[in-house]
């Protein structure tokens, strides 16, 4: 199939261009002006998807069959959330749609159940109107990637004690790699039980406490487990006063933002949410692949494997 592919610079849209070439598919990026990409045999185009009409002379002589967009704002901060995850994957839909895709397969995530911070808030608009869009859609909505829980193998190794928010229970997810993800988005394109679906998504079982991520770590550096519980209250704190400062000015709202990312992770799980029982559901939490934190924590223990943080190493 001819695909274009959003985001395609980003941790999982490089897994997901990796299993589009393995598969055989012509892929074309469309990549931000000054980015590149780590791959071989990908066609690019630069663009601003921020602005409309960018990929319309790109796409003129190219038929497009489908799109995939990995595409999601790199900050968080609120202005570039609705910029990104609202406004250019509303032209990539537009111009894709002009350019004959009939399927447009969005990676989203499973915390817009419960939506609060302005990037999940901008994520549910734009999934609102993929689904009204006409097009067939698949919206994939996977649990906590690796990398996000990856941010303290440096300082445990670095013989820095393990951070959890209160008890470090409060929470728990079903991890899924790169890999085990890209197979799955890529499998929305053939896989008609697939299509016109919102998709949650989390990789093998069982779901995992920040606490169990510290007792697996330790044990496989062999030490005695070092824990410090850090107080929910703190997470409050900064919210509050970062708020308050935000009144006066851009730099204090976006790290008001980033405040209020960081508490959310802390106290919400990345299951799937039980309306009715109000409550998340383990169990109830699809999974998919084989991959484990267990073994990529072994791996970057081993130096085999590297976590590139980017924004997410405050978790
Ligand atoms: N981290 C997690 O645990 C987690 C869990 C569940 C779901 N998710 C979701 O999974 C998705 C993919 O996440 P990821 O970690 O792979 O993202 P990422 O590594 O931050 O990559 C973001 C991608 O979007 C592109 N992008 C950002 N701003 C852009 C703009 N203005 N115009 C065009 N392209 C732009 C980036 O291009 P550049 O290289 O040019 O910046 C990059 O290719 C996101 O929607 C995320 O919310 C994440």
């Amino acid at each position: 199939m001819n695909i274009l592919l959003a985001g395609a610079t980003g941790t999982i849209g490089q897994a997901v261009a990796d299993t589009l070439l393995s598969q055989g598919h012509d892929v074309i990026c469309a990549v931000r002006p000054g980015s590149s990409l780590r791959q071989s045999g990908l066609r690019t185009v630069e663009c601003q998807l921020t602005k409309t009409g960018s990929l319309t002379d790109a796409l003129k002589s190219r038929p497009v069959n489908a799109v995939v967009s990995c595409m999601a704002t790199r900050s968080g901060a609120a202005d570039d959330a609705w910029a990104v995850e609202h406004d250019a994957q509303s032209n990539l839909m537009t111009e894709a749609a002009q350019a004959g895709a009939g399927h447009f397969v969005l990676v989203s995530a499973i915390c817009v159940q419960k939506p609060v911070l302005a990037f999940q808030h901008a994520k549910r608009a734009f999934e609102d109107k993929l689904m009204q869009s006409g097009l067939d859609w698949s919206i994939v909505r996977p649990t906590a990637f690796f990398k996000s829980l990856s941010g303290q193998v440096a300082r445990v190794q670095g013989g820095k004690p393990f951070l959890v928010f209160g008890d470090g229970l409060q929470t728990a997810c079903k991890p899924i790699s790169d890999r085990d993800l890209a197979r799955f988005v890529v499998s929305c394109l053939s896989d008609p039980e697939k299509r016109n679906t919102l998709l949650p998504i989390g990789g093998p079982g069982p779901a995992i406490t920040p606490l169990d991520q510290a007792a697996q770590l330790f044990a496989l550096l062999g030490q005695p487990p070092r824990i410090r519980h850090v107080p929910l209250a703190l997470m409050n704190g900064l919210v509050g006063t970062f708020s308050l400062l935000g009144h006066a000015s851009k730099r204090m709202r976006d790290k008001a933002e980033f405040a209020r990312t960081g508490r959310y992770y802390a106290t919400e799980s990345m299951l799937l949410w039980d309306a009715e029982q109000g409550g998340y559901d383990a169990d109830a939490t699809p999974e998919f692949g084989t991959d484990t934190l267990w073994d990529h924590y072994a791996k970057l223990i081993a130096g085999e494997a590297k976590t590139d943080l980017g924004a997410h190493a405050v978790f």
